[in-house]
């Protein structure tokens, strides 16, 4: 079976991660300040503050920016949940805007209709590595003087008119498995501005100042020094991995142009797209027939998102968005990752035009 995902270790990364593993500080200390120099050098902000999970950094910009129960934030209803999750940790309301049928990412139209006088602050989504209309957003979020948190943890890596720091408050990053580099688990805030790193940092170390002295209450998410290792010793080959995503993406764009029934991915010339995803549509409600006969043919594949999240019950079950409730009964990633071999990807390619639905 050819999988969606395949993390990229080689014998660099074990060496790494049996080094921090040997050196006797197996949390905090050079290791994870290292990783974070190279963090933000290599996304152009001033600062990163690493983190256990991409889901603890979005938490924790929320508190940094006073983020509080009664205000609301703005989300797109076609995200993964953590997204929606940061507003009700600090007891916010997640508010849904729609998305655009192309680029899957926040609908400029449909976010301005949603800031109201409790809005304080957007979280736009980079969804599938593509970076989300940076324009248009920071447009609307200027106007109403809101922050502007882009959640980037499917995108390191991802640009705006070639610029990685995309001018906001803060972005967040994650380093699961099925990213484009891994720590195992881990994440990361960005962001220019010394105060909100330095409370992130707060907030990531149970807000503790220095020992016994606590600014305000604060979380264990810190980064251990293993899982520091294995980042910084990935990162150091990103480029690489991401320069293979979009070869492969290309390759496929090529093997599957003109296949009937099929979308392509559409890509934004301002955006660059990391392809973290690759991420068909496919029309009359073909899509699980697709899906069940590239199985069959040995080529995993997989939606993101089967459905908006404000239909879900823990977001009170409401009717949806419509573009967020078409593209997700469309939407269906297949395998674009560095480890495929060129042979893989002809089988994914041949897989998806042999499909008569
Ligand atoms: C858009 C988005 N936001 C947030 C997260 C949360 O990251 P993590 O899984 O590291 O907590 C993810 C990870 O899947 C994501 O895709």
């Amino acid at each position: 079976m050819i999988g969606i995902a395949k993390p990229m270790i080689d014998q660099t990364d074990a060496d790494a991660v049996l080094s921090a593993l040997k050196s006797g500080q197996l949390t905090g200390g050079p290791i994870v300040q290292q990783f974070e120099t190279d963090l933000a050098q290599y996304s152009g902000y001033k600062h990163a503050v690493v983190v256990s999970s991409g889901t603890a950094a979005l938490h924790i910009a929320m508190h940094a920016l006073g983020i509080k129960a009664g205000d609301e934030v703005v989300v797109p209803d076609f995200t993964f949940i953590a997204t929606a999750n940061a507003a009700r940790y600090v007891g916010a309301t997640p508010v849904f805007a729609d998305v655009d049928a192309r680029t899957f990412n926040l609908d400029s139209a449909s976010l301005a209709s949603k800031i109201t006088p409790k809005t304080k602050a957007i979280i736009p989504v980079s969804l599938y590595g593509q970076a989300y209309d940076v324009d248009a957003v920071s447009e609307i979020a200027r106007k109403h003087d809101l922050p502007v948190i882009s959640d980037n943890c499917q995108a390191i890596g991802t640009a705006w008119n070639a610029k990685r720091n995309l001018g906001d408050a803060m972005a967040t990053l994650s380093f699961y498995p099925t990213k484009n580099m891994t720590s195992t688990e881990g994440g990361a805030i960005l962001t220019d501005r010394d105060e909100w790193a330095e409370e992130c940092r707060l907030w990531r170390n149970i807000g503790q100042r220095k020992p016994y002295d606590y600014a305000h209450v604060g979380y264990n998410y810190r980064l251990n020094s293993v899982s520091a290792a294995l980042g910084l010793s990935q990162l150091k080959r990103l480029d690489a991995f991401t320069r293979k995503r979009q070869e492969n993406a290309r390759t496929l764009n090529d093997l599957l142009h003109g296949t009937a029934g099929i979308e392509l991915p559409y890509a934004d010339a301002r955006a660059t797209h990391v392809y973290n995803q690759y991420t068909l549509k496919v029309a009359g409600s073909k899509r699980d027939a697709l899906k069940a006969h590239l199985q069959q043919s040995g080529v995993g594949s997989n939606v993101y998102y089967p459905m908006p999240l404000s239909t879900l019950e823990t977001f009170g079950k409401t009717a949806g968005s419509p573009t967020a409730n078409r593209i997700s009964a469309e939407v269906l990633s297949i395998p674009v990752h560095p480890a495929l071999t060129d042979d893989e990807l002809q089988t994914v390619g041949a897989a998806v035009k042999s499909f008569k639905g």
